[in-house]
């Protein structure tokens, strides 16, 4: 059974359609990313996921349940982190996650998962004076404190310092190691590259595009690039090896160094946005 299925899901708000129809499927274990530009309709998808809010149309099972009907068994394996969130200001970080820990059958050892997303110097500290990335690491921490099979993430990563991301991509991967099934939203196409076994393109609440990154990337070039003359030169080829050959050769045979000579395969974001240019709105 697919932990996620979603078929021709849609959504309104007023008269404006912000997902139009959208089918996708989650098998257990798997990291799958949402990706898709300000407004495309990830948050909504997601939401409704979680039971967050209600759709128009279309089936949607999550567990294998109706996150519409909101199942205490359905929240009990789900954790969640909401793209904005609001905690209690005045109560302590182990002391917010000892409260959500109540709500759970099962959950984690609260200093376990302080440890884990790296809040130790502040395990005692009011939520109110922490800084934005420090408060994101504690939405972080809510959402595992159950110890879920199924996590939610919206955004999780966005005001992480580049250290606490890459520890944060190290904590996914732990999950995923662990046979935990993981949505996620992001901005940053490094971090889908890194972590999804498989990404969907949403634009305009319409899947655009979807596969492995590998599959995404498949009609990705190589770019070299050198300076001759004082002038950069950009080359994309599907050739690299052939032209670079070539490049090198001439200038070995004439006695000059190829100047800031780079090798590049054009990345997930390359390819996303090209994607995005292609596609109209
Ligand atoms: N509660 C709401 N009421 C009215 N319109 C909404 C509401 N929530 C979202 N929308 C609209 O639905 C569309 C999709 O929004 P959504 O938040 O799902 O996008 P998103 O892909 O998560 O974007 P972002 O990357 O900015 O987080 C947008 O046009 C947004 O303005
Ligand atoms: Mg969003």
């Amino acid at each position: 059974m697919a932990a996620v299925d979603v078929r021709g899901l849609r959504k309104s708000y007023g008269g404006q359609e912000a997902v139009r129809g959208i089918t996708f499927a989650l098998a257990e274990g798997e990291v799958f990313c949402l990706l898709g530009p300000n407004g495309a309709g990830k948050t909504t998808t997601i939401e409704i996921l979680e039971g967050y809010r209600t759709r128009d149309a279309g089936d949607v099972s999550v567990l294998g349940l109706d996150p519409q009907r909101r199942d205490r068994a359905l929240r009990e394996r789900i954790g969640v982190v909401l793209q904005h969130s609001e905690s209690w200001a005045n109560v302590t970080v182990t002391e917010t996650l000892r409260i959500f820990a109540g709500y759970y059958r099962r959950p984690r050892d609260v200093d376990e998962v302080v440890a884990l997303v790296g809040l130790d110097a502040k395990r005692d500290a009011r939520v109110k004076t922490l800084s934005g990335g420090q408060k994101r690491r504690l939405d972080l921490a809510l959402a595992l404190v159950g110890d879920p099979d199924l996590i939610f993430l919206d955004e999780p990563t966005t005001g992480f310092d580049p250290q606490a991301r890459r520890n944060a991509w190290e904590l996914v991967r732990g999950l995923r190691a662990l046979g935990k099934t993981i949505l996620l939203t992001t901005h940053y196409l490094d971090e889908a590259q890194q972590l999804a076994d498989r990404v969907a393109v949403l634009r305009d609440g319409v899947i655009v595009s979807e596969g492995t990154p590998s599959e995404l990337m498949a009609s990705s070039r190589t770019e070299i690039r050198y300076r001759e003359n004082g002038a950069v030169k950009v080359i994309a080829t599907d050739e690299p090896t052939r032209l670079l050959h070539e490049l090198t050769s001439r200038a070995v045979a004439e006695g000059r160094e190829l100047e800031e000579l780079e090798v590049r395969r054009s990345s997930l974001e390359d390819v996303y946005l090209d994607l995005l240019d292609d596609t109209p709105e």
